[in-house]
């Protein structure tokens, strides 16, 4: 299959609207990585989502909307926590769990009787929804088990030949996918952390929520988990990502102390020049947005430049460094050295 790369007009949303209508597969732009959209109510649809990606298909898809309206369709309990979510925070980066009607499709929700909902403010995203009607089910558009995109090339480099066209709308601005919120129980519970954070949910709905640890531990096979994508290999490229967790001086030694061929050091910018390794940087020291906009970028770097090992940088554990460490700690397989 030939598989185009359009820029965003009038002529390429016609022709996405059109295939995401017929049941085919779209890589589509929304503000926190690239998406591969397919129609939420078409099994055969979502089928070729999973294949193109190589997802687990007990591994539940987001359902993406472009105005409240649609939600009527696809959750049967839009209950006040939610609500008060839907208000403050869409569109935007945050993903709410609810109970789910049957216009979305079993195959989309891996088999649960919740789905994820979100609006996503990028209005390339949101204009496709609007244009052909259809909330579509998106997944972040990389062969599972990889970096997500967060360009259309990214998306280029892992669909090629697997899906008819994706439209490029720039770089991503988060650079993270949506934080994932649970309003199934009464007390709510971050099952992925985002840009959104779990302050910043808190004063919305004035109660506590919970994160889940599996933001930041390691799942057994025997642990059930509330979200199956906390089960399996994430954002991995073919090199070895080893995380250090210390302060820059003993991160420097440590790194400038290593032997080898092909070692890496992934660092955040203007730490290079302290560094006796090839350095491939993921934003600034203190500013976590920069971080999260550059990790997947830097991720798929790695592989670009053929490293074998990577020492990377520990990011902080709160607000937004928390989305960044989950996504880190994931890319490493828990591999984590605490200097
Ligand atoms: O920002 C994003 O969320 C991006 C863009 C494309 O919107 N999408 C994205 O989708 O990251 P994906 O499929 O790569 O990640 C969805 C995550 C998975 O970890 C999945 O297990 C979880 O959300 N999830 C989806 N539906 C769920 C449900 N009903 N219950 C629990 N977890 C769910
Ligand atoms: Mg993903």
């Amino acid at each position: 299959m030939e598989t185009l790369l359009l820029k965003p007009n009038r002529k390429s949303i016609k022709l996405a609207c059109e295939l995401l209508r017929n049941g085919e597969v779209v890589g589509v732009p929304t503000e926190t990585v690239y998406g591969l959209a397919g129609d939420c109510s078409n099994s055969m649809a979502i089928k070729k989502i999973f294949e193109a990606k190589g997802r687990p298909n007990d591994n539940p898809l987001i359902v993406h909307i472009s105005n409240i309206k649609m939600l009527d369709k696809i959750v049967s309990c839009f209950n006040s926590d939610a609500k008060k979510l839907a208000k403050k925070f869409w569109p935007g980066p945050l993903t709410i769990i609810m109970p789910k009607k049957d216009f979305v499709c079993k195959e989309s929700c891996g088999g649960l009787n919740s789905v994820g909902v979100r609006m996503p403010s990028n209005k390339i995203a949101r204009k496709i929804i609007a244009k052909s009607n259809t909330p579509f089910s998106a997944p972040s558009a990389n062969i599972s088990g990889k970096p997500s995109p967060t360009t259309a090339q990214d998306v280029y480099n892992d669909m090629k030949g697997k899906i008819p066209l994706i439209i490029d709308g720039g770089e991503c601005v988060a650079g993270v996918e949506s934080t994932v919120i649970s309003v199934l129980e009464e007390s709510p519970t971050i099952l992925r952390p985002g840009i959104i954070t779990k302050e910043e949910i808190e004063k919305v709905l004035h109660k506590q929520v919970k994160v889940a640890k599996e933001v930041t531990q390691q799942t057994t096979n025997e642990t059930k988990v509330l979200s199956p994508g906390m089960k399996y290999k994430h954002y991995s490229p073919n090199a070895k990502i080893i995380v250090v967790d210390s302060n820059l001086k003993d991160y420097v030694n440590y790194v400038n102390s290593l032997n080898g061929k092909d070692i890496y050091a992934m660092c955040f910018e203007k730490e290079e020049k302290l560094i006796n390794k090839p350095c491939i940087t993921y934003g600034k020291h203190n500013n976590e947005k920069s971080q999260a906009h550059a990790l997947f970028s830097a991720l798929r770097k790695c592989d670009e430049v053929n490293a074998k090992i990577v020492y990377a940088r520990c990011p902080k554990t709160n607000g937004i460094s928390l989305a960044v460490y989950n996504r880190l700690i994931r890319s490493a397989g828990f591999d984590i050295i605490k200097l």
